[in-house]
Protein backbone atom coordinates (compact mmCIF):
# COMPACT_ATOMS: atom_id res chain seq x y z
CA UNK A 1 0.00 0.00 0.00
CA UNK A 2 1.41 3.57 -0.63
CA UNK A 3 1.74 6.14 2.13
CA UNK A 4 -0.52 9.15 2.41
CA UNK A 5 2.17 11.87 1.18
CA UNK A 6 1.39 15.19 3.39
CA UNK A 7 0.72 18.50 1.93
CA UNK A 8 2.64 20.47 3.89
CA UNK A 9 1.99 23.55 1.93
CA UNK A 10 -1.79 23.28 2.24
CA UNK A 11 -1.03 22.54 6.64
CA UNK A 12 1.40 25.66 6.19
CA UNK A 13 -1.65 27.86 4.77
CA UNK A 14 -4.41 26.90 7.35
CA UNK A 15 -1.38 28.20 9.74
CA UNK A 16 -0.72 31.17 7.82
CA UNK A 17 -4.60 32.04 7.03
CA UNK A 18 -5.04 31.69 11.32
CA UNK A 19 -2.11 34.06 11.69
CA UNK A 20 -3.46 37.25 9.04
CA UNK A 21 -7.29 36.68 10.29
CA UNK A 22 -5.93 37.22 13.68
CA UNK A 23 -3.46 40.11 12.80
CA UNK A 24 -6.50 41.81 11.29
CA UNK A 25 -7.84 42.64 14.10
CA UNK A 26 -4.83 44.01 15.84
CA UNK A 27 -4.32 47.78 16.83
CA UNK A 28 -0.36 47.49 15.52
CA UNK A 29 1.37 45.51 12.76
CA UNK A 30 3.75 43.01 14.06
CA UNK A 31 7.44 43.52 12.73
CA UNK A 32 9.53 41.09 11.70
CA UNK A 33 13.20 41.80 11.03
CA UNK A 34 15.60 39.69 9.13
CA UNK A 35 19.32 39.61 8.76
CA UNK A 36 21.05 37.78 6.15
CA UNK A 37 25.04 37.91 5.97
CA UNK A 38 26.68 36.80 3.00
CA UNK A 39 25.31 35.59 -0.43
CA UNK A 40 24.76 31.89 -0.12
CA UNK A 41 21.91 31.18 -2.52
CA UNK A 42 19.77 28.75 -0.71
CA UNK A 43 19.66 31.13 1.93
CA UNK A 44 18.29 34.37 0.08
CA UNK A 45 15.70 32.01 -1.28
CA UNK A 46 14.46 30.91 1.85
CA UNK A 47 14.63 34.58 3.25
CA UNK A 48 12.68 35.75 0.20
CA UNK A 49 9.65 33.42 0.99
CA UNK A 50 10.07 34.24 4.33
CA UNK A 51 9.59 37.97 3.76
CA UNK A 52 6.64 37.39 1.13
CA UNK A 53 4.64 35.38 3.69
CA UNK A 54 5.40 38.31 6.35
CA UNK A 55 4.23 40.42 3.83
CA UNK A 56 1.20 38.13 2.92
CA UNK A 57 -0.49 37.56 6.89
CA UNK A 58 -0.17 41.51 6.84
CA UNK A 59 3.41 41.87 9.01
CA UNK A 60 5.37 45.25 8.26
CA UNK A 61 8.79 43.02 7.54
CA UNK A 62 12.32 44.90 7.23
CA UNK A 63 15.31 43.14 5.64
CA UNK A 64 19.22 43.64 6.34
CA UNK A 65 21.15 42.58 3.56
CA UNK A 66 24.87 42.50 4.83
CA UNK A 67 28.04 41.41 3.11
CA UNK A 68 29.83 38.02 3.42
CA UNK A 69 32.63 39.91 5.35
CA UNK A 70 30.68 41.86 7.97
CA UNK A 71 32.27 42.18 11.31
CA UNK A 72 30.48 40.96 14.14
CA UNK A 73 30.44 43.97 16.21
CA UNK A 74 28.58 45.24 13.20
CA UNK A 75 25.87 41.86 13.49
CA UNK A 76 25.60 42.53 17.21
CA UNK A 77 24.83 46.35 17.04
CA UNK A 78 22.36 45.71 14.31
CA UNK A 79 20.90 43.30 16.48
CA UNK A 80 21.05 45.49 19.34
CA UNK A 81 19.26 48.35 17.71
CA UNK A 82 16.49 46.10 16.70
CA UNK A 83 16.19 44.98 20.47
CA UNK A 84 15.41 48.16 21.27
CA UNK A 85 12.90 49.42 18.50
CA UNK A 86 9.00 48.96 19.94
CA UNK A 87 8.12 48.02 15.70
CA UNK A 88 9.86 44.88 15.83
CA UNK A 89 8.91 42.14 17.48
CA UNK A 90 10.73 39.07 16.04
CA UNK A 91 14.01 39.14 15.01
CA UNK A 92 15.56 36.15 12.72
CA UNK A 93 19.16 35.68 11.79
CA UNK A 94 19.32 33.52 8.95
CA UNK A 95 21.46 30.67 9.12
CA UNK A 96 24.42 29.73 8.64
CA UNK A 97 26.68 32.61 8.98
CA UNK A 98 30.14 33.12 7.83
CA UNK A 99 32.95 31.65 10.39
CA UNK A 100 34.19 35.40 11.48
CA UNK A 101 30.61 35.15 13.26
CA UNK A 102 29.99 33.35 16.10
CA UNK A 103 26.62 31.60 15.74
CA UNK A 104 26.24 31.63 19.39
CA UNK A 105 26.90 34.47 20.52
CA UNK A 106 25.23 36.48 17.51
CA UNK A 107 21.72 34.05 19.18
CA UNK A 108 22.69 35.04 22.67
CA UNK A 109 22.16 38.66 21.54
CA UNK A 110 18.63 38.54 20.34
CA UNK A 111 16.22 39.75 22.93
CA UNK A 112 14.89 36.05 24.13
CA UNK A 113 11.31 38.02 23.34
CA UNK A 114 11.90 38.84 20.05
CA UNK A 115 13.74 35.26 19.57
CA UNK A 116 11.20 34.04 17.36
CA UNK A 117 13.58 31.23 15.72
CA UNK A 118 13.90 30.19 19.60
CA UNK A 119 17.53 29.33 19.41
CA UNK A 120 18.53 31.42 22.22
CA UNK A 121 19.46 29.85 25.38
CA UNK A 122 16.88 30.48 27.36
CA UNK A 123 13.77 29.77 24.71
CA UNK A 124 16.02 26.18 24.16
CA UNK A 125 16.39 25.87 27.99
CA UNK A 126 12.72 26.42 28.46
CA UNK A 127 11.59 24.13 25.78
CA UNK A 128 13.40 21.40 27.90
CA UNK A 129 12.07 22.26 30.93
CA UNK A 130 8.45 21.76 29.38
CA UNK A 131 7.68 25.47 29.69
CA UNK A 132 6.17 26.52 25.97
CA UNK A 133 8.24 30.02 24.98
CA UNK A 134 9.40 30.69 21.45
CA UNK A 135 9.90 27.06 19.85
CA UNK A 136 12.50 26.75 17.15
CA UNK A 137 10.16 26.76 13.53
CA UNK A 138 11.21 23.72 11.78
CA UNK A 139 10.46 21.63 14.88
CA UNK A 140 7.36 23.14 15.71
CA UNK A 141 6.35 22.84 12.41
CA UNK A 142 7.22 18.66 11.79
CA UNK A 143 5.37 18.63 15.27
CA UNK A 144 2.41 19.74 13.93
CA UNK A 145 2.58 17.38 10.51
CA UNK A 146 2.93 14.68 12.53
CA UNK A 147 -0.16 15.64 15.08
CA UNK A 148 -2.38 15.62 11.65
CA UNK A 149 -1.77 12.07 11.20
CA UNK A 150 -1.21 10.82 15.06
CA UNK A 151 -2.92 13.22 16.92
CA UNK A 152 -1.56 11.64 20.58
CA UNK A 153 1.86 10.77 20.36
CA UNK A 154 1.71 8.80 23.96
CA UNK A 155 4.19 5.92 24.04
CA UNK A 156 5.27 6.00 20.56
CA UNK A 157 8.92 5.73 19.24
CA UNK A 158 10.18 8.39 18.02
CA UNK A 159 13.67 8.13 16.31
CA UNK A 160 15.44 11.53 15.25
CA UNK A 161 18.35 11.40 12.75
CA UNK A 162 20.91 14.40 13.39
CA UNK A 163 21.54 16.49 16.51
CA UNK A 164 21.89 20.05 15.72
CA UNK A 165 20.85 22.76 18.01
CA UNK A 166 18.22 24.08 15.01
CA UNK A 167 15.99 21.07 14.61
CA UNK A 168 17.40 17.66 16.08
CA UNK A 169 17.83 18.79 19.76
CA UNK A 170 14.60 21.06 19.79
CA UNK A 171 12.97 17.98 18.23
CA UNK A 172 13.29 15.44 20.46
CA UNK A 173 12.81 17.66 22.92
CA UNK A 174 9.24 18.74 21.95
CA UNK A 175 8.64 14.87 21.35
CA UNK A 176 9.49 14.12 24.87
CA UNK A 177 7.07 16.46 25.80
CA UNK A 178 4.20 14.82 23.58
CA UNK A 179 4.99 11.61 25.92
CA UNK A 180 6.57 9.85 22.87
CA UNK A 181 9.39 7.65 24.11
CA UNK A 182 12.31 9.42 21.72
CA UNK A 183 15.40 8.02 20.51
CA UNK A 184 18.19 10.69 19.24
CA UNK A 185 20.74 9.29 16.59
CA UNK A 186 24.07 10.97 15.28
CA UNK A 187 26.78 11.15 13.43
CA UNK A 188 28.66 8.69 15.95
CA UNK A 189 25.26 6.25 16.42
CA UNK A 190 26.73 2.84 15.77
CA UNK A 191 23.62 0.93 13.98
CA UNK A 192 21.16 3.67 12.81
CA UNK A 193 19.78 1.88 10.36
CA UNK A 194 18.48 -0.68 13.30
CA UNK A 195 17.56 2.11 15.38
CA UNK A 196 15.47 3.63 12.43
CA UNK A 197 13.50 0.10 12.01
CA UNK A 198 11.92 0.26 15.37
CA UNK A 199 10.13 4.37 14.83
CA UNK A 200 6.80 5.13 14.79
CA UNK A 201 7.68 8.04 13.89
CA UNK A 202 11.06 8.93 12.15
CA UNK A 203 12.38 12.47 11.52
CA UNK A 204 15.42 12.91 9.79
CA UNK A 205 17.24 16.25 9.94
CA UNK A 206 20.58 15.55 8.71
CA UNK A 207 21.12 16.69 5.05
CA UNK A 208 22.49 13.68 3.37
CA UNK A 209 20.51 12.57 -0.06
CA UNK A 210 18.93 9.72 -0.11
CA UNK A 211 20.43 8.12 3.27
CA UNK A 212 17.30 6.65 4.77
CA UNK A 213 16.67 3.98 2.74
CA UNK A 214 12.87 1.84 2.50
CA UNK A 215 14.57 -1.07 4.37
CA UNK A 216 14.89 1.26 7.39
CA UNK A 217 11.27 2.22 7.82
CA UNK A 218 9.10 0.36 9.89
CA UNK A 219 5.63 -0.59 8.41
CA UNK A 220 3.30 2.25 8.07
CA UNK A 221 5.36 4.23 10.45
CA UNK A 222 4.90 8.20 9.97
CA UNK A 223 8.45 9.97 8.22
CA UNK A 224 9.52 12.93 7.93
CA UNK A 225 12.27 14.69 5.77
CA UNK A 226 13.69 17.86 6.82
CA UNK A 227 16.04 17.10 4.23
CA UNK A 228 16.70 20.65 1.69
CA UNK A 229 19.91 19.33 -0.12
CA UNK A 230 20.79 20.89 -3.92
CA UNK A 231 21.50 18.32 -6.15
CA UNK A 232 22.64 19.06 -9.51
CA UNK A 233 21.29 16.68 -12.35
CA UNK A 234 23.61 15.55 -15.27
CA UNK A 235 21.76 17.88 -17.11
CA UNK A 236 22.79 21.09 -14.90
CA UNK A 237 19.39 21.75 -13.32
CA UNK A 238 19.50 22.11 -9.88
CA UNK A 239 16.59 20.03 -8.00
CA UNK A 240 16.20 19.87 -3.78
CA UNK A 241 16.35 17.03 -2.33
CA UNK A 242 15.60 15.28 1.23
CA UNK A 243 17.25 13.03 3.02
CA UNK A 244 14.92 9.67 3.10
CA UNK A 245 15.00 7.97 -0.32
CA UNK A 246 11.13 8.80 -1.29
CA UNK A 247 10.58 6.36 -4.07
CA UNK A 248 11.16 3.32 -1.95
CA UNK A 249 10.07 5.14 1.59
CA UNK A 250 6.53 5.89 -0.08
CA UNK A 251 6.05 1.99 -0.52
CA UNK A 252 6.66 1.16 3.21
CA UNK A 253 5.80 4.22 5.72
CA UNK A 254 1.88 5.00 6.43
CA UNK A 255 2.61 8.77 5.74
CA UNK A 256 5.39 10.95 4.29
CA UNK A 257 6.51 14.39 3.98
CA UNK A 258 7.42 14.94 0.22
CA UNK A 259 10.42 17.32 -0.57
CA UNK A 260 10.26 20.23 -1.61
CA UNK A 261 6.52 21.02 -0.19
CA UNK A 262 6.79 19.32 3.12
CA UNK A 263 8.52 20.86 6.31
CA UNK A 264 9.95 23.80 4.35
CA UNK A 265 6.66 25.54 4.20
CA UNK A 266 5.81 24.38 7.51
CA UNK A 267 8.91 26.40 8.78
CA UNK A 268 7.41 29.52 7.39
CA UNK A 269 4.56 29.13 8.55
CA UNK A 270 5.52 28.60 12.18
CA UNK A 271 7.48 31.49 11.87
CA UNK A 272 4.81 33.60 11.19
CA UNK A 273 2.89 31.98 14.80
CA UNK A 274 6.07 33.13 16.31
CA UNK A 275 6.13 36.52 15.18
CA UNK A 276 2.50 36.88 16.59
CA UNK A 277 3.18 34.98 19.72
CA UNK A 278 5.91 37.28 20.23
CA UNK A 279 4.19 40.42 19.02
CA UNK A 280 0.79 39.38 21.32
CA UNK A 281 3.39 39.47 24.23
CA UNK A 282 4.90 42.38 23.50
CA UNK A 283 1.41 43.91 23.40
CA UNK A 284 0.03 43.19 26.57
N1 LIG B 1 18.66 28.22 8.07
C1 LIG B 1 18.00 27.11 7.70
N2 LIG B 1 16.86 26.97 8.43
C2 LIG B 1 16.82 28.03 9.27
C3 LIG B 1 15.89 28.46 10.29
O1 LIG B 1 14.89 27.83 10.59
N3 LIG B 1 16.22 29.62 10.92
C4 LIG B 1 17.34 30.31 10.64
N4 LIG B 1 17.59 31.43 11.32
N5 LIG B 1 18.21 29.96 9.72
C5 LIG B 1 17.94 28.81 9.04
Amino acid sequence: MQAEVIDGRRLAREVTDAVAAEVATMARKPGLAVIIVGDDPASHLYVRNKVRTAERVGFKSETIRLPADTSEADVLGRINWLNSREDIDGILVQLPLPPQLNTLRVMATVDPAKDVDGLHALNAGKLTQGSRALIPCTPMGCLKIIRSVIPDLTGCHAVVIGASNIVGKPMAALLLEENATVTQTHIHTRDTQFICRGADILVSAVGKPGLVKGSWIKPRAVVIDVGTSRVEQPDGTVLTKGDVDFDEAVKVAGAITPVPGGVGPMTIACLMENTLIAAKARMA
